[in-house]
Parts: structure tokens; sequence; C-alpha cells
């Protein structure tokens, strides 16, 4: 969920709702604003986008003060009732909430027994117990305070008392939130994106702090009640980055970014020499470490995946992956002398913190490698790579995906230069090689286009099957296809569809195979001809030097051991034109959010 406020002396109304169409990313399932003037609070809600709410909110009531929503459902259905903002049972108090509140039936039974509750959310209950608290007589900063105290679990909070508008209260555990400052108006935002469009000026909020946030002033408070202060930094997102210009979809416009990301990072990694370079203290941190261990989850765990390979081929560090909501509660027997690297686009995501929060507190170290300066995961860990990637807005993750491949090729290339192992290729070269490569890619569209029609227009399901790092690339290919055209895909390693899942093999059924690693070409198509044998519909897309006169589509020739940069491309643009003759919404596809900021 993505939330905003504003409180200033311009109609707040525009402000929050531009704000939450840039914060759809955090989900989309439903949305509401509520504003307060002087005849009191107005709250508007609906299921659906930010375009559904904007019919519903009345135009002609003018305010200076107000707070935004949008949501992705976990507590309750998506529906207006379970839509923030809630209120409390007389309505004085309006509140917006991202997270999770752990212990709300508990907190209800406690002390709420006798209130009838409007919606299913943990949400309400918040808003309850600061009605309840100040009528036993505390303030609105007390009673907010003491609620606070109580709640466990994640919470992003803005909160407006009828009684009192000249303010906004705020309050920050784990989900994350920003204060952004002007002049003549202050407000708060999930993401900074979301308010570039009246400041450029961020106020960082730290876990278990509470803010008062007027139209002249930021005040910012632990649960003690004492004031902390701290100094606004400049957001540096260019606004145009967060366009779609004449692009039809966002996911578009970022795939044909990658050649320039690539570009870009190589540039950000090199010295005034040319020579690939990394802070001293994070590569001496990966050489001191007797094992990696990466932990991500969705395409940052399909990048991490590949990461591995490069990691323990070029720097000869013994590296594992986990998915990161597994490892938290179901942590494996640790090296002696680990060190962690975490791989998240948004730097935000729940399962990953979850993670950096526990290792941190058994003392290991921590690096994160993130597309977002600033970002919690970034704060948190002891060490930074960033991707360069630029904002990224599909919620399908493509740009992000080859960036973290890159930075982790380069962080491989860079510990093994400093410990004196031998590379027998220059990176920077090969990945000048892979660039160029993706925009011939990139250049292909027609003919994926044509490939999604051939093979995926009327499928139920799909197959993706390849070996080495072929495999990796096809469990990301496979997430692709699923999350923006909702058909069923499974990426497998070659050898293995055989052991069981060849049975789901029907008259027809789309099968990629993807054929790009020396050592295990003919093996892959042997797999590939399993399958035909038994009626598939085989795609094969394989590497120059490695071609056979079936395939389909031969990618140019890259280093072996960056295929996966250039040959998710392929596999990214027919999951594009598959949801796309599907008419799904290819940016926001159904049930999913972007940054999912909830366990
Ligand atoms: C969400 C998104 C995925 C993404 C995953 C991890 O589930 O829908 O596309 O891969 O989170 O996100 P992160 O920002 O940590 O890379």
């Amino acid at each position: 969920c993505g939330i905003v406020g504003y409180i200033g002396t311009e109609d707040a109304k525009e402000i929050l709702l531009k704000g939450l169409e840039k914060l759809e990313y955090r989900g989309y399932d439903s949305a509401g604003i509520a504003v307060r003037n002087n005849e009191g609070v107005h709250v508007f809600k609906e299921k659906g986008r930010i375009e559904d709410l904007r019919q519903i909110v009345d135009k002609h009531v003018h305010a200076t003060a107000g707070i935004g929503h949008t949501r992705w459902a976990t507590h309750g259905i998506p529906s207006k009732e379970n839509a923030h903002p809630h209120q409390s049972a007389s309505g004085r108090f309006t509140l917006v909430h991202n997270g999770v509140i752990e212990n709300y039936t508990l907190l209800q039974k406690e002390y709420l027994a006798d209130v009838a509750l409007k919606s299913d959310t943990d949400t309400e209950i918040i808003v309850q117990l600061v009605e309840k608290f100040a009528n036993e007589g505390l303030n609105t900063a007390e009673a907010f305070r003491k609620t606070l105290t109580l709640l466990k679990g994640s919470y992003a909070l803005a909160l407006l008392d009828e009684q009192d508008p000249d303010t906004i209260y705020v309050a920050k555990n784990k989900s994350p939130l920003l204060v952004g400052v002007g002049d003549t108006f202050n407000v708060i935002a999930s993401d900074a994106m979301a308010m570039l469009q009246v400041t450029d000026q961020f106020v960082e909020l730290m876990d278990k702090e509470m803010v008062i946030v007027t139209a002249a002033k930021v005040t910012i408070q632990n649960l003690a009640g004492e004031t902390i202060a701290r100094d606004p930094y400049t957001a540096e997102i260019d606004a145009s980055d967060i366009e779609k210009g004449t692009y039809p979809f966002y996911m578009l416009k970022e795939i044909d970014e990658q050649p320039l990301v690539t570009r870009k990072i190589i540039q950000a990694y090199q010295d005034i020499n040319g020579e690939l370079t990394i802070d001293s203290d994070i590569t001496k941190a990966v050489s001191e470490a007797d094992r990696l261990y990466i932990i991500a989850c969705g395409t940052s765990y399909h990048s991490g995946l590949v990461g591995k390979q490069l990691l323990e081929h070029i720097a000869k560090v013994p590296v594992e992956v986990h998915v990161a909501s597994e490892f938290v509660y179901n942590m494996p027997l640790l090296s002696k002398n680990p060190l962690f690297i975490f791989i998240s686009q948004s730097g935000e995501t729940a399962d990953s913190r979850a993670v950096l929060v526990k290792v941190k507190e058994l003392g290991y170290k921590t690096l994160t490698v993130t597309n977002v300066a600033g970002s919690t995961l970034s704060r948190e860990a002891d060490y930074t790579l960033l991707l360069h990637a630029g904002p990224e807005i599909a919620v399908a993750s493509t740009k992000a995906y080859t960036a973290q491949i890159a930075v982790l090729a380069i962080l491989a290339d860079v510990t093994a230069k400093v410990n004196g192992i031998e590379r027998n290729f220059d990176l920077v070269h090969e990945l000048g090689i892979v660039a160029n490569a993706m925009e011939v890619l990139c250049d292909s569209k027609e003919e994926f286009e044509k490939m999604a029609s051939e093979y995926l227009s009327d499928t139920r399901n799909c197959f993706f099957i390849g070996r080495a790092l072929d495999y990796y690339v096809c469990l990301e290919g496979a997430l692709k296809l699923k999350e923006i055209s909702y058909i069923q895909a499974e990426g497998f390693a070659g050898g293995e569809l055989k052991h069981g899942t060849i049975a789901l093999i029907e008259e027809g059924t789309p099968v990629v195979a993807l054929a790009t690693q020396n050592d295990v070409n003919w093996n892959i198509r042997g797999n590939a001809k399993e399958v035909l044998a038994r009626g598939a519909n085989v795609c094969t897309i394989s590497m120059k030097g490695l071609e056979t006169e079936e395939d389909r589509f031969v990618i140019p020739e890259v280093n072996e051991l960056l295929t996966p940069l250039i040959s998710v491309v392929p596999l990214q643009l027919l999951a594009y034109y598959a949801a796309l003759h599907r008419g799904c919404d290819v940016d926001k596809p159904r049930n999913l959010a972007k940054s999912v900021t909830v366990e």
C-alpha cells in the first residue's frame, strides 16, 4: 500500500490524487482520500484504481489538508468498506495505514470490545484506539502516542483530527515513510516519487517515530515524546524518468532502457582510468566472508541465482541463494563468517527486511544491492551497491533484473581482481557487447510479437526449459509470463522435466527452450526433442555459434557467463506481447503490487 498527505495553502485533492497515481505500483485494488476544511472531514473512497476514485471525489469540496491511500489488500477483501481512510466511531479521527498490525485482534478484545467495527481491517483498530484514549481525556498527540506503544507490527500512518484542522499526525515503524518539506506546506509520502510534484526536499523517518506536521512545521518525536532534529535531503530523481513518454506501457519502455542502463552501470562503476571499481570496504567484506548468502524475493531472487554462478565462477566464493520469506523463519545452518547480500529493486520488500533485521541482530555484515538510494534496506545494511537503473514503474520487473546481474558481475570481477584471481575476460568490454546485443533484441520486437501470437495466443499453460544459467533465466521467463498474461507457466531444468512434469505436455503445449550454454547444448536439445515427441509446440531460442536449423530465434553471441543478461530479453518481450494480445493491463497486473511492504 502507499500513503500520502498534504497540509498547506493549495487545494489538497489534486495533489493527493496525483501523489497516489505515482504510488499505484504499491497496490491498486482500492483507494481513498480524506480532506479537512471548515465544514469538517470529507472521505472519498472506492474499490478499484485511482482513476475510479477520481470519478467520485466531489470537485466542489475545497480543502487545504488531507491524506490518501492506495491499497494492496492484506486483511479484508478489496472493497469500498475496507478501503482507507478509516474513521473512528464518532467520525472525529480519520486514518490511513500501510503495514500489518499483528496484535489487532488482541487489542480489539482488550480495549474495543464494546465498539461496533465498520470494516474487517487491522487499520480500523488503530483509529478506534486513538478515539478511545482521546475520550478518556488525552490530547490527540498523547492518544496517538499511547496507541503506537500498543501496536505490534508494521505501520506508516497518517491521522486527521476533525477538531484540529491544522495538523496531520504521522508515525512509522518498519513501513517506509518520508516527510516532504515546502515553504508554505508540508507533505508526507511512502515514496518521494509521489510528492516530487511539489518538493524535492525530504526528511527520512526512523522506526518508532511520530511526527506532528503542520503547514509551517515538522516536529519529529520518539515514542517517549522527545523531539528529534533532522535535516532534509534532496531527492535526486528526475521527474521525467517517471513519465511514460510515447510508450503504451512502462514495461516496454523499461525493456528498451536495458542497453542504456547496462552502459550507465559500466560508467558508474568505472574509475578515472576506465577500470571497474567498487568501494574497498565492500570487496574486503566479500573477500573475508567464507560464504555469501543472497536473500531476495521474486525477480530479485532470480537474479540472485544468476549472481551465485557469477560470484562462484569469477570470485571463487561459495554462495547460497534463499527466498527471504523462507529464510527468516527457517534458517539453514550458517557458515562461520557469512556476508548477507540483499537484492531488492525497491529496497523496501518486507520479507527481505525481516531477514536483514534478524541477521543484524546476530551481528553479521550486510550488503544491499538496490535501485533506490536511501531505501530502507539500503539505510539499514552496512553497505550498498546501487543499480543505476532509474525508476522502475511497471510491476513486472525487467531492467532491474538485468541491472542486478550486471552489478553482481562487477562485484564478482572486482573482488577477483582484489584477490589476484585470474579472469580470462575484460568485463567492461564484455558488458559493452551485452549492451549492443540487447539493442539488437529490442529492435526485433516484431519478431517476438509474432512468436507470442504463434505460441501463446490461446494457450492455458507454457513451459520454459534450460540447463545451467539458462535454467535460471527460464524461472524468470515463466514468472514474467505468469505475472502479466496469467498464463500458467513453469521454468524447468531441462533434465528434470521428464521426472514428472512431462506428464502435462499435450498436443500443442508451448515449450520455450533456451540453448545458450555450450557445455549442455546437446543435452537441452535432447530435452526439447523429448517434449516435441509428445506433441509440444517447441520454440527454441539459441545463441549464435550454438544454433541449429530448427531454432526459432538466435540471439547475438555474448560471453557465456553473461548470457542471462540478453536471453531474458526475448522472454520479457514474449510475456509483454502475450499479455497485450490477451488485453491484460501490462503495467498493473491483477492481485500484485510492485513493492510489497508486508511479510
Ligand atoms: C513484488 C513484485 C515483484 C518483485 C518482488 C521483489 O512481489 O511484484 O516483481 O520481484 O516484489 O521486489 P524487490 O523490490 O525486493 O526487488
